[in-house]
Order: structure tokens, then C-alpha cells, then sequence
């Protein structure tokens, strides 16, 4: 029979068991969003176990061989697995259930961890709303549903293992040494991700890029305590002040930034490449009033699209200090504090950066100050080759679920893990996210269309057919 024959026969059944169960992996997966496991926020910690104890069961249940829960010094780390047979290709899932802090929990309309059905302008279907629904709770969990209609219907064309981490929002803090320990129970030929978004759902895509990550905090102290801002205003440099100077010199008018040799490995990309990715659908109107401003800014030359996925950017996450309180205070303060995050393309590297950042910070503070830096987490960036088996498999099965050939498209969101995976466990990795941009991830209002999460699952068992054959013929 030919090829993609069997794969629809045997995947039409998957097909039906998940329809069949429609409301029952709804209401599983919003127990999963009840549980507020975020990971910044020691107090949680509680739920952090709970929730991984809890998908430990959802695999068991699922039908996995076997599931593992190890704890690390951070978050426990989830390992699971149904080998099929020692010659078939193995798919490793990667996926965090951490999520990020709900805050402004005023702004959410339904409160954050109590999962409502709503309908949006993009999900006129309903759309899951809760924290963590899209990133990633939602998108894990559409694996393990995929396995369980796989294994119920015994359609397993290749071995499947399983990888969820507590600590992604975080920066993954752990995830490299146990990636290191355990490399034996995690090889695999492919690593497959859903923790990225698609254009449209009219219009899928697959993310074939990831930024990189550089993160830094600094601290500015000026005199050495609070003073009296009418005795000493005027005649001593304010950090506040010094901090907004230096923050605002690192672009300059074109917004490039400034910092000396921030550009020398970024990797160009060719004018054919730069004129396909352009092609893409996009209405400035649209993202401006979408995001209710009236222009946009950024570097100089580059689109929009451009300036988000393959140049570096820059932005100030948050920058305190002075008195906060209520009713005015007249101080002069002694610190100042910024956290800054920056973005990262091929090939540059997030502890140079890191470092490049540092002295030029510092070189550029006048003698009233002094300065402090701390760095925060990292990551490198990754990119998927549009030409490999990995992307291929996806862009079918996408193409068979959807009925559209999905548009290659690089995201710039950073996962900071998967070039470690890359390296450490030598396989390519596939970033086939089913969310949309504008689902308000980290954001109040977070959301997962509903026929997103089930179009994730259907789609999930032909990117392992697809993969499986694929692979096969090729070696
Ligand atoms: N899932 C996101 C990354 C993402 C989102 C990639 C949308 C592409 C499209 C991930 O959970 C995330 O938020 N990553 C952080 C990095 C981390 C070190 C905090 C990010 O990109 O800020
Ligand atoms: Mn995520
Ligand atoms: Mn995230």
C-alpha cells in the first residue's frame, strides 16, 4: 500500500479515539491548569511537586512503559518511555510545566488557575484560558494524549521517551547537568517541541529558529545612603538618573546598539532568504493596533518581522528604585536598579555577550557611581535546517492535519535548552508549537484555542509516522 495510505488508515483511528474522548482530555487537561505550579516563586514549590507528581500518573495512565520522577537541586525532572522495538527510530519529547507568575492578577478576567472556555476573534471555537494553557501545560499534554490514542489503537511506529522540566521559565538552571547524567536514557534520534507558536490557524507554520538569551541586572550606587533631595539635589549625581542615561545610550538613533562588538558574529542572512521570509502576510495596521500603539520602532533597514526573529534586540524588563510608595517623598536615592534582557541570533554567544555587556556598562559610567552586575540565565540560539528529515516529517504531518503546507518561520522567543540538547545528545530538534502569537503568553489572559489543542494532538502521531518512514528509507 502506499506509503501515506497506511500512515491515513492507521492514523484515522487515532483520529476517532480522540474524538471520542474530546471532553474527558479537556477536563484532564484542565485539572493540570488548576494546579499553580510556578517556578520563580519558592512558595509554590508545593504544587511544583504536586504537578509533577501528577503527570508522572497522566503517563502511566497514557500507557508508557514506564515513568520516572528524579529530583534535581531544583525542580524534579520527568523521564517516561514506550520503546516499540530496538531497530525503530526514538522521538524524545521535551516540554516544561513550570509556568510564569500570573501577575497582574487584577488584569485576568477568570482567574488564572480556574480554567474557563471563552471565545476569542482568533479562536472563534473557544479558547482554554488559564496559565500555562499554551506555554507549555496545554502543548505537553497534547503528547501525552497523542501517545495514549496511539497506544489504545496500537499505532506505534516508532519508540517514544519523554523529558518535562520545572524550571524552563527560569532558565533551566539544572537541566544541562541532568541532561549530561543521564544521556544514555535520553538518546534519541529527534527531539520534538511544542512550545512555539504557528502564524495563523489558517496559515500554520513551523519555527525553524530560536533566539538566544543573555540576561543582566545591574545596580548603580551613588551616595552611600538615601539623602535630603532639597540639601543635596544639585551637587550629588543621582543613580536614577545616571542609570536612565546609561540605559538610553545603548541604542543610538538607528536603533542599533551600541555596545562594542555586540554585531561581530552575528550571521547574516541572503537577500533570497530575507525576501522569501518577507512574503509572510503581515499588516503593520494590524500589529500596531493589535498591541494599541500608533508606531512602531526598531533597527533601522529591517522589517518588523526581521527585527523579532533574526536580529538581536534589547530591552529593559524593569528599572526601580527612589521611593515607590504612595504620595510624593523628596529623596535623592542612593541606588538604582535595571534588569535587562537581550536577545541573541547566530552565532553569537550569550557569556560573551554577557561579558561584552559588562565592560561596556561599566566603561560608560561616570565617577559619581559604581557600578554592579549580576547575570542571570543564558541560552544559546538554535535553528532547524528547512531541508533535514526532522523539519520535513513535520511540514507533512502539518500538511496532512491542516491541509496546508506550513510556512518555515523563525520565532524569536528563546528555549535555552534545546542547543544543549543538540549537542549533548546529537539529534536535530523539531519546534512544532500549536499556538498563536496573540494567546497572551506571560501575559494576563493567557489562552489555548481549543481546536489548537486537538488539532495538536492529531497532528502529533503522523509527525512520528511520517519521521519513522522517513528515517527509515533514508538509512
Ligand atoms: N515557550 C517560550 C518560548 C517561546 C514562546 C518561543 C513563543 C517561541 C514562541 C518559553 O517558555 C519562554 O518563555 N522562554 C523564555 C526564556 C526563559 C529563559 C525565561 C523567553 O523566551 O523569554
Ligand atoms: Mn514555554
Ligand atoms: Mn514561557
Amino acid at each position: 500500500m502506499h506509503l501515506t495510505t497506511t500512515i491515513r488508515n492507521d492514523m484515522e483511528q487515532v483520529k476517532s479515539f480522540i474524538e471520542e474522548n474530546r471532553e474527558r482530555f479537556l477536563n484532564e487537561l484542565f485539572d493540570l491548569l488548576r494546579i499553580p505550579s510556578i517556578s520563580t516563586d519558592p512558595e509554590y514549590i508545593k504544587h511544583i511537586n504536586e504537578m509533577a507528581a501528577f503527570l508522572k500518573n497522566t503517563l502511566e495512565e497514557a500507557g508508557v512503559d514506564r515513568a520516572e520522577l528524579f529530583s534535581t537541586p531544583g525542580h524534579p525532572v520527568i523521564l517516561a518511555e514506550k520503546i516499540v522495538h530496538a531497530d525503530l527510530p526514538t522521538v524524545l519529547i521535551y516540554g516544561h510545566y513550570d509556568v510564569q507568575p500570573p501577575d497582574p492578577v487584577e488584569l485576568w478576567e477568570t482567574p488564572p488557575f480556574e480554567p474557563t472556555v471563552r471565545k476569542t476573534k482568533n479562536h472563534p471555537q473557544g479558547a482554554i484560558f488559564a496559565r500555562g494553557a499554551c506555554d507549555d501545560k496545554g502543548q505537553l499534554f497534547m503528547h501525552i494524549k497523542a501517545l495514549e490514542g496511539m497506544v489504545a489503537m496500537g499505532h506505534l511506529p516508532c519508540n517514544i521517551k519523554f523529558i518535562f522540566e520545572g524550571e524552563e521559565e527560569i532558565g533551566s538552571p539544572n537541566l544541562g547537568t541532568f541532561c549530561h547524567k543521564y544521556k544514555d536514557k535520553l538518546k534519541c534520534d529527534v527531539i520534538l517541541i511544542s512550545d512555539t507558536s504557528m502564524l495563523a490557524n489558517d496559515m500554520p507554520s513551523i519555527t525553524t529558529g530560536l533566539r538566544g538569551l543573555s540576561y543582566v541586572e545591574v545596580e548603580v550606587t551613588g551616595p552611600n545612603r538615601d539623602l535630603h533631595s532639597g540639601v543635596f539635589g544639585g551637587a550629588v549625581g543621582n543613580p536614577l538618573q545616571v542609570l536612565s542615561k546609561m540605559v538610553a545610550s545603548l541604542k543610538d538613533k538607528h536603533n542599533r546598539i551600541t555596545i562594542p562588538g555586540f554585531y561581530d558574529r552575528v550571521v547574516g542572512i541572503s537577500s533570497e532568504e530575507r525576501k522569501e521570509m518577507n512574503k509572510v502576510p503581515y499588516s503593520a495596521e494590524v500589529y500596531m493596533s493589535d498591541l494599541g500603539v500608533r508606531a512602531l520602532n526598531g533597527e533601522k533597514g529591517y522589517t518588523t518581522l526581521e527585527r523579532t526573529t533574526i536580529r538581536p534586540s534589547l530591552d529593559v524588563n524593569g528599572i526601580w528604585g527612589g521611593y515607590l510608595g504612595k504620595g510624593a517623598k523628596t529623596v535623592l536615592p542612593s541606588k538604582a536598579f535595571a534588569k535587562i534582557s537581550i536577545r541573541l541570533v547566530p552565532d553569537q554567544d550569550p557569556e560573551e555577550i554577557a561579558e561584552l555587556f559588562i565592560s561596556h556598562f561599566k566603561s560608560i559610567a561616570p565617577p559619581t557611581v559604581k557600578i554592579e552586575i549580576k547575570r542571570h540565565h543564558g541560552g544559546l540560539p538554535a535553528i532547524t535546517p528547512v531541508d533535514s528529515v526532522e523539519y520535513l516529517a513535520a511540514s507533512r504531518a502539518i500538511e496532512f492535519t491542516f491541509g496546508k503546507k506550513p510556512i518555515p518561520l523563525r520565532s524569536g522567543g528563546s528555549i535555552p535548552i534545546v542547543s544543549l540538547f543538540e549537542k549533548v545528545l546529537k539529534a536535530k530538534t523539531v519546534l512544532m508549537g500549536f499556538g498563536l502569537d496573540s494567546d497572551d503568553i506571560h501575559s494576563p489572559n493567557e489562552h489555548f484555542g481549543i481546536f489548537n489543542f486537538f488539532k495538536g494532538i492529531e497532528t502529533i502521531p503522523y509527525f512520528h509516522a511520517f519521521y519513522s518512514k522517513m528515517k527509515f528509507s533514508k538509512s
